[in-house]
């Protein structure tokens, strides 16, 4: 009888979780180059990936696969010395005009002055969702675990572990929410000193080229999208799974106390806040995200 039971279990277990990926460290085996492959390169075990930029051009890898819903690591060191004008991302988006993007993106600084820690929304094409922060730590000397977390019921960006944005899914109450279509995973290092930098003001110096951002162990635990028959069975994947799962939705009391330690202390810019630029506020904003 308790044979049969655990026989009924294991044969449960694997449907809920037929369509869970564990996608782990391995370049080559999940990500390709999709632009500037010319002078970058996975050396060694495939563990480790260098982004490149010079004058010829950045570079952007992409996973192979798309996933709904998941947990999203990478530990990325950041450019060192003088990286003014020069972005070094990692983000979730999915393709065409009415695309839904959730992204990281690292602004450079002139040598001794701080990153900015940008953050983003595309929902259905559109963003001007942002919030951007300065960090507690040097970015450019160690790997710091940056990690998307995305479920049916709420985003969460973290690093090291700290959540530093939340936005949580308000569909019901007219909030747009990304639960209609996969993302792949990308991260790149380009020429954005038009605008990253002091606003554009600190351009980037060739002479220092060419710039290298370190990344290594990204790993998905996450929900392999196959269409949208995804849309069910990634929504009770991710609810049979404790990393993403909804059950564990609510943040714990010392999270949500890390979070607004960030928000008190490193936060620069909060779309939410911006009442010169909106005339009306976008209607998550007037939401807690705890
Ligand atoms: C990275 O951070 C995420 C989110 O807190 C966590 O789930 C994961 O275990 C961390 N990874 C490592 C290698 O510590
Ligand atoms: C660069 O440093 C300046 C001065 O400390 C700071 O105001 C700015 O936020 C930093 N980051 C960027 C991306 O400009």
């Amino acid at each position: 009888m308790a044979g049969a039971r655990s026989l009924i279990m294991v044969v449960l277990v694997f449907v809920i979780a037929s369509n869970l990926l564990l996608v782990n460290a391995n370049f080559p085996k999940s990500m390709y180059f999709n632009w500037g492959a010319h002078h970058s390169s996975i050396p060694g075990n495939g563990e480790n990936i260098q982004l490149v930029l010079d004058q010829t051009s950045g570079t952007c890898i992409q996973s192979k696969k798309e996933f709904l819903y998941g947990s999203i690591e990478m530990q990325i060191k950041l450019v060192p010395g003088n990286s003014a004008g020069t972005v070094a991302s990692f983000y979730l988006s999915s393709m065409g005009g009415k695309h839904n993007e959730l992204d990281f993106e690292f602004l450079g600084n002139v040598t001794g002055r701080p990153y900015t820690v940008h953050t983003n929304v595309f929902l259905q094409g559109k963003a001007e969702r942002e919030q951007e922060f300065h960090l507690w730590f040097d970015p450019t000397a160690d790997y710091h675990n940056y990690t998307i977390h995305w479920n049916p019921t709420e985003i969460v960006w973290y690093i090291d572990s700290i959540p530093i944005r939340v936005y949580k899914n308000y569909e019901s109450e007219g909030v747009p929410y990304p639960n209609e279509q996969g993302m792949r995973v990308y991260s790149s290092l380009w020429n954005g000193d038009n605008w990253a930098t002091r606003g554009g003001l600190d351009k980037i110096d060739w002479n220092a080229a060419p710039f290298v951002a370190n990344y290594r162990r990204f790993r998905a635990r996450a929900c392999e999208w196959n269409g949208p028959k995804s849309i069910r069975d990634c929504a009770s994947t991710t609810a049979a799974n404790w990393w993403t799962s909804p059950v564990y939705k609510q943040l714990t009391r010392s999270q949500r106390d890390k979070l607004k330690w960030v928000r008190d202390n490193y936060m620069l810019y909060n779309y939410c806040t911006d009442t010169w630029r909106f005339r009306e506020m976008p209607p998550e904003c007037s939401k807690p995200q705890y």
